[in-house]
């Protein structure tokens, strides 16, 4: 038995003092618009509430899907960094990052810089070599592999739109298929949803067609990705099989807000090649916003594939 949970959308508060160099950028509407919607409804207790219970439940494997911090000044970039410390050794938490992780040029390099050992490929060298081509990664935990994409990259204003380029998806074919003949359970992580629809066209993903084509030619066995801070389900056509494409709620989302409470996912793998069975339970912020609780479960690959299951039920598959 292998158990992962995925978390997302941190933006770590509060945000920062900026200097006035850092707001002639374009973070003067990102850095307005958080003072007008975030502050009010995404909190660090919150963040600290799900961790909490996420890690009591002891996941083998932590995956966040991007956007840890605002705007993605040094000190918030430094400051996440220091807070993916404090959860945990890099060998057992992945992270991609996410728009707001590249909000401005030259923010993407820093952001994989501060946070390189929790990204990077289990070969790659241990000091990251300013290699724009680090993406995708690939990690080997147990009976999965984790391969890692990223559609960050620094945007108009107003827009937090994402890109997945034909490179990657080459290269992440290739990973998928190795990862495939050597009976890796395959998770593959993306910030953006790569479905069309799942997100307003200014915040989509450019390149939807070509991560569904890397995904139909190389296999996978589920996708988590974040961005919309909506607990999602779509399917994406696999090799064999549909896909399931899993998005989740901020974690740092308080009670109150427009968009549904932090929720964290929590993976339970069990099986083997051809025959995997994958419990997912959501676990989710109380309406009172003081506690966490199990809101949704179901199971894909498994017996019952597709299938809402109660406590008691799934109880019984494990
Ligand atoms: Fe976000
Ligand atoms: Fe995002």
């Amino acid at each position: 038995m292998y158990k992962f949970a995925h978390i997302s959308d941190i933006h770590l508060g509060p945000l920062p003092q900026l200097t006035l160099r850092e707001l002639f950028s374009k973070r003067i509407t990102g850095f307005v618009n958080w003072h007008r919607n975030r502050r009010k409804h995404l909190f660090v207790n919150t963040l600290d509430l799900i961790l909490s219970d996420l890690k009591a439940r002891q996941p083998d494997q932590l995956m966040i899907t991007g956007d840890l911090v605002n705007l993605a000044t040094k000190i918030e970039t430094r400051l996440a960094g220091e807070w993916l410390r404090t959860i945990g050794d890099p060998q057992d938490t992945t992270v991609v990052p996410g728009n707001h992780d590249a909000y401005v040029p030259g923010a993407h390099d820093k952001s994989v810089n501060e946070w390189y050992p929790f990204i990077k490929s289990d070969d790659d060298p241990a000091e990251w070599p300013e290699d724009d081509h680090i993406f995708p990664t690939i990690r080997r935990r147990g009976p999965i592999a984790i391969i890692g994409c990223s559609t960050s990259n620094a945007t108009l204003p107003f827009s937090a739109s994402g890109y997945f380029g034909s490179r990657q998806a080459r290269e992440t074919v290739n990973l998928l298929k190795q990862a495939g003949e050597e009976g890796l359970f395959r998770v593959v992580m993306i910030h953006h949803p790569p479905i069309h629809g799942a997100a307003a066209s200014h915040k989509r993903m450019l390149g939807i067609r070509r991560f569904g084509a890397a995904i139909s030619t190389g296999g996978a066995e589920l996708v988590l990705h974040g961005h919309t801070h909506l607990n999602t389900l779509y399917w994406l056509k696999g090799r064999e099989k549909q896909v399931p494409v899993v998005g989740i709620a901020s974690a740092s989302q308080g009670p109150g807000g427009h968009k549904p409470r932090a929720a964290y996912n929590l993976f339970t793998l069990t099986g083997e090649p051809g025959n995997w069975s994958l419990l997912r339970e959501r676990y989710g912020l109380t309406e009172t916003g003081d506690g966490v609780a199990l809101d949704d479960s179901r199971v894909f690959y498994g017996a019952m594939p597709d299938q809402k299951l109660s406590v008691p039920e799934m109880a019984r598959l494990l």
